[in-house]
């Protein structure tokens, strides 16, 4: 393969005719991704429905990436050793990237355990250019212990893990490598779902998505 260059690869970038002021007067919103990290079982996927269900009711735009979605379709090629795992999430950062690009609150929710995979998904958010500028990224700790996912272990993978039938479980024999300076920190077993997604959607309306 040739480098990764697009100019080496004979690629030029395609400008469109709808600028981001257009999109978003007719939207009504600015586009953006949060990104909900956490152990399986501490409650990405059950706070990112909450807060797409918040922000449709308000009548605002936002689609949903979740990890074992995805692995149906986009990503079911990868499984879940690190190099696959950071696969992954690029391909994921991306996608969310084209939809923020559209205008679209896109709520992801991934393991995502490495620290550098979720960094590079918010470098793909900073990387700008006239044409396209950077997008909002908000990462979100979803932070619980070990011992609360574990218990609540909603698809029975902590015992399976536990008995050796699952390698490379994240928070039993794979690490997870907390974010160091999340934009939002939710403690789900110490919060209810219903204010981890107001704290969501809060940390939006701060951040001036919404007209
Ligand atoms: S990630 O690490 O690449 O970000 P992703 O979020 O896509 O993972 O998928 C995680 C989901 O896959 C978990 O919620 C769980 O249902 C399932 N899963 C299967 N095997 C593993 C594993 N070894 N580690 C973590 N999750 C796993």
């Amino acid at each position: 393969m040739s480098g990764r260059n697009p100019a080496d690869r004979n690629l030029t970038w395609h400008a469109g005719a709808v600028d981001d002021d257009a999109r978003r007067k007719n939207l009504g919103q600015a586009g953006a991704t949060v990104w909900f990290t956490g152990l399986s079982g501490s409650g990405k996927s059950t706070v990112a429905v909450a807060v797409e269900k918040k922000l449709l009711d308000a009548g605002r735009h936002a689609c949903r990436l979740d990890g074992d979605n995805v692995r149906h379709g986009l990503c079911a090629d990868l499984g879940f050793a690190a190099a696959d795992r950071d696969e992954n999430i690029r391909r994921i950062g991306e996608a969310a990237r084209l939809f923020a690009d559209a205008g679209l609150v896109c709520l992801c929710s991934f393991v995502s355990p490495y620290r550098a995979a979720r960094d590079r998904v918010r470098a793909i958010h900073a990387a700008a250019d006239s044409d396209r500028p950077a997008r909002p990224f908000f990462e979100v700790h979803v932070d619980v212990p070990v011992d609360v996912a574990e218990s609540r272990d909603p698809k029975g993978l902590y015992a399976k893990a536990r008995r050796g039938e699952i390698p490379e479980f994240t928070g039993v024999s794979a690490p997870f490598e907390a974010p160091e300076s999340p934009e939002l920190h939710l403690p789900t077993h110490e919060l209810s779902l219903d204010d981890s997604a107001d704290a969501v959607v809060k940390m939006l309306e701060a951040a001036g998505l919404f007209d």
